[in-house]
Protein backbone atom coordinates (compact mmCIF):
# COMPACT_ATOMS: atom_id res chain seq x y z
CA UNK A 1 0.00 0.00 0.00
CA UNK A 2 1.08 3.14 -1.20
CA UNK A 3 1.04 6.51 0.98
CA UNK A 4 1.24 4.78 4.63
CA UNK A 5 2.96 6.75 7.57
CA UNK A 6 3.40 5.63 10.75
CA UNK A 7 3.56 8.22 13.55
CA UNK A 8 4.68 7.01 16.92
CA UNK A 9 5.26 6.05 19.98
CA UNK A 10 2.99 7.89 21.96
CA UNK A 11 2.74 7.18 25.52
CA UNK A 12 -0.38 7.08 25.58
CA UNK A 13 -3.28 7.59 23.20
CA UNK A 14 -6.84 8.24 23.62
CA UNK A 15 -8.74 6.33 21.63
CA UNK A 16 -12.24 7.65 22.42
CA UNK A 17 -13.63 4.37 21.10
CA UNK A 18 -16.20 2.89 21.93
CA UNK A 19 -17.43 5.94 24.16
CA UNK A 20 -21.81 6.96 23.28
CA UNK A 21 -22.83 9.94 22.23
CA UNK A 22 -25.02 10.41 24.54
CA UNK A 23 -25.15 9.90 28.84
CA UNK A 24 -22.62 10.10 31.50
CA UNK A 25 -19.13 8.38 31.75
CA UNK A 26 -16.47 7.63 33.50
CA UNK A 27 -12.78 7.84 33.11
CA UNK A 28 -12.61 3.71 33.43
CA UNK A 29 -14.08 3.70 29.86
CA UNK A 30 -11.66 5.32 28.61
CA UNK A 31 -9.55 3.70 25.98
CA UNK A 32 -6.13 4.39 26.52
CA UNK A 33 -3.17 2.67 24.12
CA UNK A 34 0.24 2.72 25.71
CA UNK A 35 3.31 2.79 23.77
CA UNK A 36 1.45 2.91 20.76
CA UNK A 37 1.37 4.53 17.05
CA UNK A 38 -1.46 5.84 14.44
CA UNK A 39 -1.16 4.27 11.18
CA UNK A 40 -2.03 6.55 8.46
CA UNK A 41 -3.07 6.09 4.94
CA UNK A 42 -3.16 9.34 2.72
CA UNK A 43 -6.56 11.37 4.96
CA UNK A 44 -7.31 8.98 6.91
CA UNK A 45 -6.53 6.55 10.21
CA UNK A 46 -6.00 3.00 8.95
CA UNK A 47 -4.78 1.56 11.96
CA UNK A 48 -3.85 2.31 15.15
CA UNK A 49 -1.93 -0.12 17.79
CA UNK A 50 1.02 -1.11 19.77
CA UNK A 51 4.17 0.77 18.26
CA UNK A 52 6.72 -2.31 17.51
CA UNK A 53 3.87 -4.22 16.58
CA UNK A 54 2.89 -1.60 13.77
CA UNK A 55 6.56 -1.45 12.74
CA UNK A 56 7.13 -5.09 12.02
CA UNK A 57 3.47 -4.90 10.57
CA UNK A 58 3.86 -2.25 7.92
CA UNK A 59 7.84 -2.05 7.47
CA UNK A 60 7.11 0.08 3.83
CA UNK A 61 5.26 2.90 6.19
CA UNK A 62 7.05 6.17 6.18
CA UNK A 63 8.06 6.76 9.44
CA UNK A 64 7.60 10.09 11.48
CA UNK A 65 8.98 8.82 15.41
CA UNK A 66 8.97 11.28 18.17
CA UNK A 67 11.46 11.59 20.62
CA UNK A 68 10.08 12.26 24.67
CA UNK A 69 6.86 11.63 25.99
CA UNK A 70 3.59 12.03 24.57
CA UNK A 71 -0.14 11.93 25.29
CA UNK A 72 -2.41 11.84 21.86
CA UNK A 73 -5.97 13.02 21.72
CA UNK A 74 -8.48 13.51 18.68
CA UNK A 75 -8.01 16.78 17.55
CA UNK A 76 -10.53 19.37 19.52
CA UNK A 77 -13.72 20.15 17.65
CA UNK A 78 -15.01 23.95 18.80
CA UNK A 79 -18.77 23.52 17.52
CA UNK A 80 -19.91 27.12 18.57
CA UNK A 81 -17.95 30.43 17.55
CA UNK A 82 -17.94 34.00 16.33
CA UNK A 83 -14.53 34.14 15.24
CA UNK A 84 -15.52 36.68 12.49
CA UNK A 85 -15.46 40.15 13.72
CA UNK A 86 -14.08 43.23 14.14
CA UNK A 87 -13.15 45.89 16.94
CA UNK A 88 -13.11 45.03 20.83
CA UNK A 89 -15.49 44.87 23.78
CA UNK A 90 -13.34 45.69 26.54
CA UNK A 91 -15.57 48.68 27.34
CA UNK A 92 -18.28 46.52 27.91
CA UNK A 93 -16.17 44.23 29.90
CA UNK A 94 -14.90 47.29 32.49
CA UNK A 95 -19.07 48.36 32.58
CA UNK A 96 -20.29 45.23 33.25
CA UNK A 97 -17.91 44.49 36.32
CA UNK A 98 -18.16 48.00 37.24
CA UNK A 99 -22.02 47.04 38.08
CA UNK A 100 -23.44 48.10 35.30
CA UNK A 101 -26.76 46.02 33.06
CA UNK A 102 -27.37 44.47 29.60
CA UNK A 103 -29.16 48.03 28.84
CA UNK A 104 -26.91 50.77 30.30
CA UNK A 105 -24.62 48.95 28.55
CA UNK A 106 -26.19 49.18 25.37
CA UNK A 107 -27.40 52.36 25.71
CA UNK A 108 -23.88 53.29 26.22
CA UNK A 109 -23.45 52.15 22.85
CA UNK A 110 -22.15 48.65 23.82
CA UNK A 111 -23.25 44.74 23.55
CA UNK A 112 -23.81 43.17 20.04
CA UNK A 113 -24.93 46.24 17.79
CA UNK A 114 -21.26 47.58 18.73
CA UNK A 115 -19.68 44.95 17.30
CA UNK A 116 -21.84 44.91 14.26
CA UNK A 117 -20.62 48.89 13.54
CA UNK A 118 -16.86 47.60 13.95
CA UNK A 119 -17.50 44.67 11.86
CA UNK A 120 -19.45 46.37 8.82
CA UNK A 121 -16.31 48.65 8.83
CA UNK A 122 -13.86 46.27 7.62
CA UNK A 123 -13.70 44.54 3.84
CA UNK A 124 -14.10 41.58 3.01
CA UNK A 125 -10.15 40.91 2.94
CA UNK A 126 -10.02 42.53 6.56
CA UNK A 127 -12.03 40.17 7.83
CA UNK A 128 -11.16 37.21 5.92
CA UNK A 129 -7.59 38.03 7.84
CA UNK A 130 -9.16 38.03 11.19
CA UNK A 131 -10.50 34.80 10.50
CA UNK A 132 -7.43 33.36 9.24
CA UNK A 133 -5.51 34.86 12.68
CA UNK A 134 -8.35 33.75 15.21
CA UNK A 135 -8.47 30.24 13.79
CA UNK A 136 -4.61 29.82 13.09
CA UNK A 137 -4.60 30.53 17.01
CA UNK A 138 -6.95 28.08 18.08
CA UNK A 139 -5.24 25.16 15.87
CA UNK A 140 -2.40 25.63 17.60
CA UNK A 141 -4.16 24.88 20.34
CA UNK A 142 -5.22 21.60 18.93
CA UNK A 143 -8.87 22.87 17.33
CA UNK A 144 -8.58 21.53 14.16
CA UNK A 145 -12.53 21.81 13.44
CA UNK A 146 -13.89 25.40 14.22
CA UNK A 147 -17.47 26.02 13.44
CA UNK A 148 -17.78 29.55 12.72
CA UNK A 149 -20.75 32.23 12.76
CA UNK A 150 -21.85 35.09 11.15
CA UNK A 151 -24.08 37.31 13.20
CA UNK A 152 -22.15 41.05 12.75
CA UNK A 153 -23.39 41.64 9.44
CA UNK A 154 -27.02 41.81 9.67
CA UNK A 155 -28.15 42.81 6.23
CA UNK A 156 -28.44 40.98 2.92
CA UNK A 157 -25.00 42.52 2.04
CA UNK A 158 -23.19 42.45 5.59
CA UNK A 159 -23.94 38.80 5.76
CA UNK A 160 -22.50 37.66 2.87
CA UNK A 161 -19.39 39.69 3.44
CA UNK A 162 -18.67 37.85 6.15
CA UNK A 163 -19.77 34.49 4.82
CA UNK A 164 -17.59 34.59 2.10
CA UNK A 165 -15.04 35.69 4.21
CA UNK A 166 -15.60 32.65 6.57
CA UNK A 167 -15.41 30.74 2.98
CA UNK A 168 -12.22 31.96 1.89
CA UNK A 169 -10.44 32.04 5.03
CA UNK A 170 -11.42 28.00 4.90
CA UNK A 171 -9.34 27.56 2.06
CA UNK A 172 -6.42 29.54 2.95
CA UNK A 173 -5.92 27.47 6.32
CA UNK A 174 -5.06 23.56 7.47
CA UNK A 175 -8.14 23.92 9.93
CA UNK A 176 -11.69 23.04 9.04
CA UNK A 177 -14.21 26.08 9.35
CA UNK A 178 -17.29 24.75 9.45
CA UNK A 179 -20.09 28.12 8.30
CA UNK A 180 -23.26 28.95 10.27
CA UNK A 181 -25.57 32.09 9.47
CA UNK A 182 -26.44 34.03 12.22
CA UNK A 183 -28.41 36.57 11.08
CA UNK A 184 -30.87 36.39 13.62
CA UNK A 185 -28.57 37.62 16.01
CA UNK A 186 -30.52 40.62 16.79
CA UNK A 187 -33.00 43.11 14.91
CA UNK A 188 -30.13 45.22 13.66
CA UNK A 189 -31.36 49.03 14.61
CA UNK A 190 -31.54 50.66 11.03
CA UNK A 191 -34.18 48.40 10.07
CA UNK A 192 -37.01 50.07 10.34
CA UNK A 193 -40.00 47.13 10.66
CA UNK A 194 -40.89 44.33 13.00
CA UNK A 195 -38.71 41.18 14.57
CA UNK A 196 -40.75 39.01 12.04
CA UNK A 197 -40.45 41.60 8.95
CA UNK A 198 -36.57 41.36 9.15
CA UNK A 199 -36.90 37.29 9.45
CA UNK A 200 -38.99 37.37 6.68
CA UNK A 201 -36.50 39.29 4.65
CA UNK A 202 -33.73 37.56 5.34
CA UNK A 203 -34.69 34.42 4.90
CA UNK A 204 -36.73 35.75 1.47
CA UNK A 205 -33.68 37.25 0.19
CA UNK A 206 -30.48 35.76 2.15
CA UNK A 207 -31.19 31.95 2.67
CA UNK A 208 -31.58 31.16 -1.66
CA UNK A 209 -28.11 32.98 -2.00
CA UNK A 210 -26.47 30.58 0.91
CA UNK A 211 -27.56 27.73 -0.86
CA UNK A 212 -26.58 29.02 -4.61
CA UNK A 213 -23.00 29.80 -3.65
CA UNK A 214 -22.69 26.87 -1.06
CA UNK A 215 -21.82 29.55 1.64
CA UNK A 216 -23.41 27.53 4.18
CA UNK A 217 -25.54 24.49 5.32
CA UNK A 218 -26.29 25.77 8.97
CA UNK A 219 -28.68 28.55 10.62
CA UNK A 220 -28.62 29.70 14.08
CA UNK A 221 -30.89 31.99 15.72
CA UNK A 222 -30.60 33.45 19.31
CA UNK A 223 -33.88 33.15 20.90
CA UNK A 224 -34.42 35.30 23.98
CA UNK A 225 -36.08 38.21 25.34
CA UNK A 226 -33.72 40.37 23.58
CA UNK A 227 -33.40 38.54 20.19
CA UNK A 228 -36.13 36.59 19.17
CA UNK A 229 -39.07 34.63 20.88
CA UNK A 230 -40.10 31.23 20.02
CA UNK A 231 -43.19 32.54 18.00
CA UNK A 232 -40.86 34.87 15.82
CA UNK A 233 -38.45 32.32 15.03
CA UNK A 234 -40.75 29.06 14.22
CA UNK A 235 -41.35 30.42 10.82
CA UNK A 236 -37.87 31.47 10.07
CA UNK A 237 -36.79 28.01 10.98
CA UNK A 238 -39.58 26.12 9.09
CA UNK A 239 -38.25 28.08 6.12
CA UNK A 240 -34.76 26.88 6.43
CA UNK A 241 -35.53 23.61 6.68
CA UNK A 242 -37.94 23.30 3.86
CA UNK A 243 -34.71 24.79 1.63
CA UNK A 244 -32.78 21.78 3.45
CA UNK A 245 -30.51 23.96 5.68
CA UNK A 246 -29.48 22.33 9.68
CA UNK A 247 -30.71 24.31 12.41
CA UNK A 248 -29.00 24.99 15.36
CA UNK A 249 -30.05 27.27 18.38
CA UNK A 250 -28.75 30.32 21.09
CA UNK A 251 -31.30 28.58 23.64
CA UNK A 252 -31.77 29.63 27.27
CA UNK A 253 -28.78 31.63 27.94
CA UNK A 254 -30.75 34.17 30.05
CA UNK A 255 -34.43 32.75 30.12
CA UNK A 256 -35.83 29.33 28.99
CA UNK A 257 -37.44 29.03 25.56
CA UNK A 258 -34.67 28.20 22.77
CA UNK A 259 -34.45 24.85 23.51
CA UNK A 260 -38.28 24.19 23.51
CA UNK A 261 -37.63 25.82 20.14
CA UNK A 262 -34.44 23.67 19.26
CA UNK A 263 -36.04 19.94 20.11
CA UNK A 264 -39.47 20.81 18.57
CA UNK A 265 -37.95 22.00 15.00
CA UNK A 266 -35.19 19.15 15.62
CA UNK A 267 -32.09 21.09 15.73
CA UNK A 268 -28.65 19.48 15.24
CA UNK A 269 -27.86 21.59 19.11
CA UNK A 270 -29.30 23.54 21.47
CA UNK A 271 -26.47 25.99 22.86
CA UNK A 272 -25.66 27.50 26.10
CA UNK A 273 -28.48 26.40 28.22
CA UNK A 274 -27.68 28.52 31.31
CA UNK A 275 -30.97 29.02 32.25
CA UNK A 276 -32.29 25.78 31.52
CA UNK A 277 -34.57 24.01 34.03
CA UNK A 278 -35.24 19.92 34.86
CA UNK A 279 -38.05 19.92 32.14
CA UNK A 280 -36.11 21.90 29.67
CA UNK A 281 -33.13 19.52 30.27
CA UNK A 282 -34.83 16.61 30.34
CA UNK A 283 -36.80 17.10 27.49
CA UNK A 284 -33.27 17.94 25.66
CA UNK A 285 -32.16 14.35 27.37
CA UNK A 286 -35.05 12.60 25.37
CA UNK A 287 -34.15 14.33 22.22
CA UNK A 288 -31.44 13.77 19.43
CA UNK A 289 -30.28 17.78 19.65
CA UNK A 290 -26.84 17.98 21.15
CA UNK A 291 -26.66 20.22 24.22
CA UNK A 292 -24.13 22.51 23.93
CA UNK A 293 -22.15 23.99 26.84
CA UNK A 294 -20.54 27.31 26.54
CA UNK A 295 -18.52 27.75 29.40
CA UNK A 296 -16.77 30.82 28.28
CA UNK A 297 -19.83 32.66 28.34
CA UNK A 298 -20.54 31.92 31.79
CA UNK A 299 -17.15 33.37 32.57
CA UNK A 300 -17.02 35.86 30.21
CA UNK A 301 -20.00 37.42 31.83
CA UNK A 302 -20.11 36.12 35.43
CA UNK A 303 -23.10 34.05 35.09
CA UNK A 304 -23.95 30.70 35.87
CA UNK A 305 -22.57 27.56 34.59
CA UNK A 306 -24.71 25.10 32.07
CA UNK A 307 -25.83 22.70 33.77
CA UNK A 308 -23.75 19.83 32.16
CA UNK A 309 -23.83 17.38 35.05
CA UNK A 310 -27.13 17.16 35.06
CA UNK A 311 -27.60 16.97 31.64
CA UNK A 312 -25.85 14.06 31.39
CA UNK A 313 -27.04 12.28 33.97
CA UNK A 314 -30.36 12.81 32.66
CA UNK A 315 -28.75 11.16 29.60
CA UNK A 316 -28.27 14.06 27.28
CA UNK A 317 -25.78 14.07 25.08
CA UNK A 318 -22.84 17.16 26.13
CA UNK A 319 -20.79 18.54 23.73
CA UNK A 320 -18.39 21.73 25.11
CA UNK A 321 -17.56 25.03 23.07
CA UNK A 322 -15.94 28.29 23.50
CA UNK A 323 -18.59 30.64 22.03
CA UNK A 324 -15.14 32.86 21.32
CA UNK A 325 -17.10 35.89 20.80
CA UNK A 326 -15.64 39.64 21.68
CA UNK A 327 -18.71 40.36 23.76
CA UNK A 328 -19.61 37.13 25.90
CA UNK A 329 -16.21 35.14 25.59
CA UNK A 330 -13.44 36.81 24.54
CA UNK A 331 -11.04 33.91 25.87
CA UNK A 332 -11.01 31.62 23.03
CA UNK A 333 -9.23 28.77 24.69
CA UNK A 334 -11.38 25.83 24.40
CA UNK A 335 -9.52 23.69 26.68
CA UNK A 336 -9.00 26.10 29.43
CA UNK A 337 -12.77 26.84 29.71
CA UNK A 338 -13.65 22.91 29.01
CA UNK A 339 -11.33 22.15 32.38
CA UNK A 340 -12.97 24.77 34.36
CA UNK A 341 -16.34 23.84 33.58
CA UNK A 342 -15.15 20.18 34.97
CA UNK A 343 -14.22 21.44 37.87
CA UNK A 344 -17.56 23.16 38.95
CA UNK A 345 -19.51 20.78 37.40
CA UNK A 346 -17.72 17.61 38.27
CA UNK A 347 -17.21 16.37 35.12
CA UNK A 348 -15.03 13.17 34.20
CA UNK A 349 -12.04 13.34 32.01
CA UNK A 350 -14.00 10.91 29.35
CA UNK A 351 -17.24 13.59 29.12
CA UNK A 352 -14.47 16.37 29.56
CA UNK A 353 -12.67 14.98 26.39
CA UNK A 354 -16.16 13.81 24.86
CA UNK A 355 -17.72 16.79 25.23
CA UNK A 356 -14.67 18.77 22.96
CA UNK A 357 -14.46 15.86 20.09
CA UNK A 358 -17.10 13.39 18.92
CA UNK A 359 -19.84 14.56 20.87
CA UNK A 360 -18.78 18.30 19.29
CA UNK A 361 -18.66 16.46 15.81
CA UNK A 362 -22.13 15.37 16.37
CA UNK A 363 -23.48 18.77 16.71
CA UNK A 364 -22.12 19.57 13.25
CA UNK A 365 -23.43 16.63 11.77
CA UNK A 366 -19.84 15.50 11.10
CA UNK A 367 -19.12 11.21 11.26
CA UNK A 368 -15.58 11.66 10.16
CA UNK A 369 -13.53 12.84 12.72
CA UNK A 370 -13.89 13.07 16.80
CA UNK A 371 -11.70 9.37 17.89
CA UNK A 372 -8.58 8.14 16.77
CA UNK A 373 -9.93 5.02 15.41
CA UNK A 374 -9.54 3.67 11.98
CA UNK A 375 -11.34 4.86 8.75
CA UNK A 376 -11.76 8.58 10.55
CA UNK A 377 -9.67 11.32 9.78
CA UNK A 378 -6.04 11.63 10.93
CA UNK A 379 -6.89 14.67 12.87
CA UNK A 380 -4.74 14.55 16.31
CA UNK A 381 -2.87 16.68 18.60
CA UNK A 382 -0.05 15.50 20.90
CA UNK A 383 0.55 16.95 24.39
CA UNK A 384 4.21 16.79 25.96
CA UNK A 385 3.23 14.62 28.91
CA UNK A 386 3.14 11.32 29.62
CA UNK A 387 -0.12 11.00 31.53
CA UNK A 388 -2.99 12.29 29.80
CA UNK A 389 -4.64 13.43 33.66
CA UNK A 390 -2.31 16.22 33.43
CA UNK A 391 -3.72 18.22 30.22
CA UNK A 392 -7.18 19.25 32.07
CA UNK A 393 -5.40 19.45 35.54
CA UNK A 394 -3.67 21.83 34.19
CA UNK A 395 -6.96 23.74 33.13
CA UNK A 396 -5.23 25.09 29.57
CA UNK A 397 -1.40 26.02 30.27
CA UNK A 398 -0.43 22.37 29.00
CA UNK A 399 -0.80 23.29 25.19
CA UNK A 400 0.09 21.02 22.89
CA UNK A 401 3.15 20.75 20.88
CA UNK A 402 2.12 18.90 17.35
CA UNK A 403 -1.09 18.77 15.88
CA UNK A 404 -2.02 16.73 12.62
CA UNK A 405 -5.03 17.59 10.31
CA UNK A 406 -5.48 14.92 7.92
CA UNK A 407 -2.77 13.31 8.53
CA UNK A 408 -0.27 16.22 7.50
CA UNK A 409 1.77 17.51 10.64
CA UNK A 410 0.60 21.12 10.64
CA UNK A 411 1.94 22.75 13.07
CA UNK A 412 5.08 21.46 15.87
O1 LIG B 1 -23.25 33.41 22.16
N1 LIG B 1 -25.79 35.21 23.04
C1 LIG B 1 -25.66 35.74 21.95
N2 LIG B 1 -24.57 35.82 21.22
C2 LIG B 1 -23.24 35.68 21.68
C3 LIG B 1 -22.72 36.94 22.21
C4 LIG B 1 -22.47 37.84 21.14
C5 LIG B 1 -21.95 39.18 21.56
O2 LIG B 1 -22.18 39.61 22.70
O3 LIG B 1 -21.33 39.78 20.69
C6 LIG B 1 -23.08 34.52 22.63
O4 LIG B 1 -22.78 34.67 23.82
FE1 LIG C 1 -22.73 32.28 20.70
Amino acid sequence: MKNLKLIGPFAQLLTLDKLPLKGSLKDEQLEILENSGILINGEKILKVGAWEKLLKEFPEAEIQELKGDYVAVPGLIDCHTHICFGGSRARDFAMRNAGKSYLEIAAAGGGIWDTVTQTRKLTQEELTQRVIQNASRHLADGVTTIEVKSGYGLSLEEELKMLRAIQYANSKIPADLVPTCLAAHMRPKDFAGSNSEYLEEISESLFPILKKENLCNRIDAFVEQSAFSPEEILPYFSKAKELGFELTVHADQFTAGGSEVAVKVGALSADHLEASGDQEILRLAKSNTIAVALPGASIGLGCDFTPARKILDQGGALAIASDWNPGSAPIGDLLAQASILATFEKLSSAEVWAGITFRAAAALDLSDRGKIVPELLGDFVAFPTSDYREILYHQGKIKPTKVWKSGALIFG
